[in-house]
């Protein structure tokens, strides 16, 4: 079924919005390539081969980076300027230049920013790895980026602003004000590549992680809900279970998100309460969040036969059964005890990947599929990849985090175990021993991710083939008619 008619495609600027998502793609092999090597790295160390350049704490924040804001962050500009179009019935707003800024500018201040991380540029901040200049240049894009956005909703000729538009702008102008406050630094140098934190100590700490898990909350989880509330209803061919519970939805994911950045401090050197604080905020967000994911599964009522018959559909609703998981097993972590455990094991690994690979990555894929044939006026070159895609998906991901619960719940229990003497009972080492063996699996099961993404790119290649050709077919018979 060809979706998008010529006039959707006068009325709307796709043009931006097939480069962010081819460049989406790239990023998405490029970051995901990055993780198994680092994931094959910890497994058989001599993979760093004595370079510098290619070890594993440098290549760590080009893999994270790579995925989240070149696989993601690609991804929310594609999705989110298609949706806005779309759900206001309105042209993007700026110009050629403008949108071309935003994609050049994005792009070009990761690919600074990864090459420094081989060098070694970094400010040690998770997720914000950085240094200043590329900071503003990102600044810069994000400004422009809420302009375009918020002028094409004032543009709408709707009455209505559809929630999925509602959660964009929460991410925008949350992650403007995380990136700006955490980044606050002093330049050593306008010609090095180096500056200091204006924070230090405890605030320092509180600062990066209050940026840290809002960039889980409204980067990683918030737009991607905006994308799973269009492009869910939209797959289904039904409308959104209950509209009134996606606004509760937002409301509370909003104001909860910002509470919880010190449960990834407990038991450090931070006031008690403020850990107190982020683990009760932290179980009040499981409402939320699951509120959110039965909305969302529960939309496809009345159309289940599709989870059979349907591999984007199958992407989709799984998930969102993994975002149900990860923010499940994310409360649990938040209490201090189940911290206590988990904290500096790869249980936390596992986490991020269940949320990561299983809800950010499968949504954005089930989005894509659905999308990038309707960008191009087509349809999807081969179901059946689609299909293949799912399994190897999926498969990757079981692998990836039973290997890593495995792991992590061992390092944990081995690094609390105590001999009658009331020393520790085992090294550091012997953790790194036991641990070889999910290594390998994770490694694994990053390859079977990956394979299936190959997958992808060649079957969207070959959609905008046919697409091509389609489009030079139908100008030859209007010539001839
Ligand atoms: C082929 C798929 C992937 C593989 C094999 C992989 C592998 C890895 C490895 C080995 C690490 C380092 C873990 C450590 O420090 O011990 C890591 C970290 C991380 N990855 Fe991935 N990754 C993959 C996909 C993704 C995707 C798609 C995302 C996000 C959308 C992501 C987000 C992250 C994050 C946030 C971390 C830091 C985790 C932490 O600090 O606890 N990864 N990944
Ligand atoms: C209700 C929802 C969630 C809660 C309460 C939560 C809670 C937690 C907790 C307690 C940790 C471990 C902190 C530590 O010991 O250092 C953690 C780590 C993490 N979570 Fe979640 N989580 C949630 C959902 C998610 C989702 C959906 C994702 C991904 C899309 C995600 C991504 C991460 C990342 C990237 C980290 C690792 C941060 C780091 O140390 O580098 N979380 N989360």
């Amino acid at each position: 079924m060809v979706h998008s008619s010529a006039s959707s495609t006068e009325l709307y600027n796709y043009d931006i919005v097939k480069k962010f998502a081819i460049a989406s793609l790239v990023w998405g092999v490029l970051g995901m390539f990055t993780g198994v090597w680092i994931a094959s790295e910890l497994a058989w160390p001599f993979l760093n081969f004595d370079i510098a350049q290619i070890s594993f704490g440098r290549l760590r924040p080009v893999h994270t980076s790579g995925v989240i804001f070149g696989f993601g962050g690609n991804a929310l500009f594609a999705t989110s300027f298609y949706i806005v179009q779309r759900t206001c019935q309105a042209r993007l707003a700026g110009t050629y230049t403008t949108h071309n800024f935003l994609f050049i500018g994005w792009n070009l201040a990761l690919v600074i920013a990864a090459v420094g991380y081989t060098m070694g540029i970094t400010q040690a901040r998770e997720y914000a790895e950085p240094e200043w200049y590329v900071d503003i240049m990102i600044t810069a894009v994000w400004v422009v980026y809420f302009w375009v956005f918020v002028t094409t909703i004032t543009r709408r000729n709707q009455p209505h602003i559809y929630v999925a538009n509602w959660f964009f702008m929460a991410f925008i102008l949350a992650t403007a004000i995380l990136h700006i406050f955490n980044n606050l630094a002093m330049p050593v140098s306008f010609t090095g590549a180096k500056s200091y934190s204006l924070f230090s100590g405890a605030q320092d700490a509180m600062t990066q992680w209050w940026y840290g898990h809002n960039a889980v909350g409204f980067f990683l989880t918030a737009a991607f809900l905006g994308m799973m509330y269009y492009f869910v209803p939209k797959q289904a061919g039904r409308p959104v279970y209950s509209y009134r519970l996606s606004i509760v939805h937002f409301w509370a994911l909003g104001f909860m998100y910002m509470w919880v950045g010190t449960h990834h401090l407990h038991w450090t050197a931070i006031p008690d309460w403020t850990s107190s604080l982020a683990a009760v905020f932290s179980i009040l967000l499981l409402m939320p969040s699951w509120g959110g994911m039965i909305n969302g599964i529960m939309t496809l009522s009345g159309a289940w036969d599709k989870l059979r018959t349907d591999p984007i559909m199958m992407f989709m609703i799984t998930s969102l059964s993994f975002y149900g998981m990860s923010t499940f097993e994310g409360p649990m972590m938040a209490l201090k005890e189940v911290n206590a455990l988990s904290h500096y094991t790869d249980w936390t690994v596992g986490h991020v990947h269940s949320g990561a690979l299983g809800w950010v990555a499968m949504i954005t894929i089930g989005s894509f599929y659905h999308m990038i044939p309707r960008l191009w006026n087509t349809t999807l070159y081969n179901m059946q990849l689609v299909k293949a895609h799912f399994f190897l998906a999926t498969l990757g991901i079981i692998l990836y985090i039973t290997a890593m619960w495995a792991s992590g719940i061992g390092q944990g229990i081995m690094l609390r175990e105590f001999d009658e003497f009331g020393n520790l009972a085992n090294t550091f080492i012997s953790t790194v021993v036991m641990s070889h063996g999910p290594f390998v699996v994770r490694a694994v099961g990053g390859m079977f991710f990956l394979t299936g993404m190959l997958l992808m790119v060649y079957n969207i290649f070959m959609t905008i083939c046919q697409a091509k050709r389609e489009e030079r077919a139908s100008i030859e018979q209007s010539v001839t008619a």
